[in-house]
């Protein structure tokens, strides 16, 4: 049995399909119950990474049989010192150290470029939820590496959406917040807002919980904003935002967004949502995401679910969610390894 590790770049398409088959079958098994992996969101991201980040990827052979591949993300503005593994075995091939074979030759990639850190996102189980493997965390125990930062995805499923009670609580917002109004966009943020967008990104690592993970801000500025929207775009996913404009001074002060892929048209994604601290306590954070909310479903009509994640103490945004009727599914942890 010999185990043979070869990186790959983006120009070798035998090795994207041959990770993409591996990613997909892991999907399968350890997410039944979310989407089949898009082939189209597979590539798509490794073909387009986001602004300031470069990738390195390797795929595991078997006796020559591809069964295993790893995607380093290395932030290159920030956090150099960083970086992040997606690393995944066929499921019919774990257990036979391919994986530890793949993380030993990351480790070499990632020392060779100055990183000190690893951070892997692992799935597990809640009490009430579906079953959810544990071998993603045994694998990290056993290389080392320690829980720095637990979320919950909760999952709202539209056809469960309590209309009359979201018309309530938005009557509700909308009271807290005189002085304040809505503005709706899909794709390219108006040039009026592109500043604020990105000073509001800027703050999601200042803003939410991160646990014990060691994180800088991004720096996000308009430029940066634009060059987001474009690999969004190449990558074809559709992105819905809606921002709230404190009208005295013009300047747009939350700020939420929700992407779809076309191609899997029954599923959504919620991304960001910030109120600039200067803002809060006037519901806006409920106001921009019920308004979302109602923009999507008016533009997706074959959507089923959205699915979310905040930090397990994020307790605003979490009480928002709820009430919004997003409902918990599993548990997310982030495992963070110092080289
Ligand atoms: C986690 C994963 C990558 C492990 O791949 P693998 O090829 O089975 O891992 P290895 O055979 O190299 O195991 C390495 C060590 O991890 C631990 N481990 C892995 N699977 C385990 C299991 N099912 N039960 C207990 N320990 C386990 C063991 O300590 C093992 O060493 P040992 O076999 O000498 O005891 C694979 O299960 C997978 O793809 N899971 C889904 C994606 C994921 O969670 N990736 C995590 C890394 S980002």
């Amino acid at each position: 049995m010999s185990i043979v590790i070869a990186s790959f770049d983006d120009s070798e398409q035998a090795a994207i399909d041959a990770a993409f088959r591996v990613a997909a079958a892991g999907q399968a098994v350890d997410l039944p119950d979310m989407p089949a992996l898009s082939r189209q969101v597979f590539e798509s991201a490794l073909r387009h990474p986001m602004p300031g980040r470069s990738l390195r990827m390797a795929l595991a052979t078997l006796d020559d049989v591809p069964v295993g591949y790893f995607v380093l993300y290395l932030p290159q503005w920030e956090n150099v010192d960083n970086a992040s593994l997606e690393l995944v075995v066929h499921p019919a091939y774990r257990r036979r150290g391919v994986g530890r074979a793949l993380y030993e030759h990351a480790v070499r990639v990632l020392r060779g470029q100055g990183r000190k850190r690893i951070i892997a996102t692992l799935v597990g189980p809640l009490p009430e939820g579906p079953d959810r493997p544990a071998v993603g965390a045994r694998f990290a125990a056993a290389l080392g590496a320690r829980p720095a930062l637990g979320e919950v995805h909760r999952r709202l499923v539209v056809d469960g959406v309590d209309h009359a009670l979201l018309d309530r609580l938005l009557a509700d917002a909308r009271e807290r917040a005189t002085g304040y109004r809505t503005v709706s966009w899909q794709g390219v943020t108006p040039e009026e807002y592109v500043a604020d967008v990105g000073y509001l990104d800027s703050r999601l690592v200042l803003d939410s919980p991160i646990g014990d993970l060691v994180l800088e801000p991004e720096r996000v500025d308009a430029e940066r904003v634009r060059a987001i929207e474009r690999v969004l775009t190449a990558r074809g996913r559709a992105a819905y935002h809606c921002g709230v404009v404190h009208e005295a001074s013009g300047r747009l002060v939350a700020w939420t967004m929700i992407i779809v892929v076309p191609s899997v048209p029954r599923h959504a994604d919620q991304q960001i949502t910030i109120v600039d601290p200067a803002h809060r306590g006037h519901r806006l954070g409920l106001l921009v995401k019920i308004e979302n909310l109602r923009y999507l479903l008016a533009h997706e009509p074959e959507l089923h679910e959205i699915d979310t994640w905040n930090a397990a103490d994020n307790s605003y945004m979490i009480a928002i969610n709820e009430q919004l009727g997003f409902r918990a599914v599993d548990a997310w942890t982030y495992w963070q390894l110092d080289l």
